[in-house]
C-alpha cells in the first residue's frame, strides 16, 4: 500500500489486514519514516500488524528498493494498492503546484507499475486509487487523443502529462482546453496509465488470473478533500470508503469482474471517446 500513513491509505491497510487475517503480510509504506512508523504502531494498538517500509513514489531509488525487498523477501507480490497522492492547496496558484502534483500522482503511479508489474504473482490484484474525475468525458476530443489507450505506451501517457504540466506553468492550459482543476487531467492520466498497463500485460494476466483496475472511492473525508468541499455531509469515512476497494483487492479469482476499468462502488465507469471510436477501446473480463 502506498501513501498509507493517513487518510484513505491508512484505512485501506487496516481493512486489508483484517481481510487477510494473521497470515497476510501487509506493507504500510509512507514517504516519511516517522509518520509511517507512527501509523503502523497505531494500527498495532488496534490489533493489526502491518509492516512499515519507507517509500517515496517520486524517488526512483526508493521504488527500486521496495521492489527489490519484495522480490528478495517474498519472491513477488499478491496485492498492490497504489494510493499515494500529493494534495492541491486551494490558496496556492496551480502553476506552482502542478509539477510536484503530476510527479507524485502520475509519474509516481507509472514508476510503481514498472517496478512492481514484473513481480505480480498468479492471482495478483493491482489497484490504482484514482477518481471519477478520471473519466474521458471531462476532456475535449483533441486532448482525448493524447490518452488513446489502444495505442499509447506508458511513456506516451507520461509525456502527455509532462506537456500538460508545461501548459499549466506557461499559462496555456485553458486555451488548449484543459480543465481548470489540476486534479482532473491528473486523474485522467492515472486511469489511462492503468488501462495501458493492464493492456500491456493482458496475455499474462488472462493466464495467471491477475486483475488490474483503477478505483474511485467516492468522496472521502480526509485532510486532502476537506479544503475543497464546503459541505462534507455526504462524504464517507475513510473506513467506509475502504470497503469496496478491499473487496476488489481480495476478490476470489473465480469471480468474473471487469479488467482494465475504473471501478466505483463495484461498478465500472464509462471511458468513452467523444467520436465514439470503439477501435480505441480495450476491454476484457477476467
Ligand atoms: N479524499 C477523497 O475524497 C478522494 C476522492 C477520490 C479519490 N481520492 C484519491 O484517494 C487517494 C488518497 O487520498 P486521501 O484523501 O487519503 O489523501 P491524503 O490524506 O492526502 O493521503 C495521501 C497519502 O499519500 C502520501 N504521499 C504524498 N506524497 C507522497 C510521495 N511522494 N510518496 C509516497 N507517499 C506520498 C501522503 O503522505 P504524507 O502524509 O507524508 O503527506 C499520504 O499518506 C488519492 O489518490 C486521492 O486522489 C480521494
Amino acid at each position: 500500500m502506498t501513501g498509507a500513513n493517513q487518510g484513505l491509505g491508512y484505512a485501506l491497510v487496516n481493512a486489508l489486514c483484517r481481510a487477510l487475517g494473521p497470515d497476510g503480510i501487509v506493507y504500510l509504506t509512507a514517504r516519511d519514516p516517522d509518520r509511517g512508523q507512527a501509523a503502523a504502531a497505531a494500527l498495532g494498538r488496534a490489533g493489526r500488524s502491518p509492516v512499515f517500509h519507507p517509500l517515496d513514489v517520486t524517488v526512483q531509488a526508493s521504488v527500486d528498493t521496495l521492489a527489490e525487498m519484495l522480490r528478495a523477501r517474498h519472491g513477488g507480490v499478491d496485492v498492490v494498492i497504489s494510493n499515494a497522492a500529493a494534495r492541491v492547496d486551494p490558496v496556492v496558484p496551480q502553476a506552482a503546484q502542478v509539477r510536484r502534483f503530476v510527479e507524485t500522482n502520475n509519474h509516481g503511479t507509472t514508476r510503481i507499475m514498472r517496478a512492481l508489474g514484473p513481480l505480480l504473482r498468479d492471482g495478483a490484484r493491482y489497484l490504482v486509487v484514482a477518481s471519477s474525475f478520471g473519466t474521458l468525458g471531462h476532456l475535449a476530443l483533441p486532448l482525448q487523443n493524447r490518452f488513446d489507450i489502444s495505442t499509447a505506451s506508458l511513456a506516451d501517457i507520461d509525456e502527455a502529462m509532462n506537456d500538460y504540466v508545461a501548459a499549466v506553468e506557461d499559462g496555456r492550459a485553458a486555451s488548449l482546453g484543459w480543465p481548470d482543476w489540476i486534479n482532473v487531467p491528473s486523474k485522467i492520466g492515472q486511469v489511462a496509465a492503468t488501462k495501458v498497463f493492464a493492456r500491456d500485460i493482458w496475455a499474462r494476466a488472462e493466464c495467471a488470473g491477475i486483475l488490474i483496475d483503477a478505483v474511485c472511492p467516492g468522496l472521502v473525508d480526509t485532510e486532502a478533500s476537506r479544503p475543497w468541499f464546503r459541505d462534507m455531509a455526504a462524504a464517507q469515512t475513510p473506513a467506509a470508503a475502504a470497503r469496496d476497494i478491499v473487496w476488489l483487492a481480495t476478490l476470489s479469482d473465480d469471480v468474473r469482474v471487469p479488467y482494465a476499468e475504473l471501478v466505483q462502488h463495484r461498478r465500472a465507469l464509462v471511458w468513452q471517446y467523444a467520436d465514439g471510436a470503439s477501435s480505441r477501446r480495450f476491454s476484457a473480463t477476467r
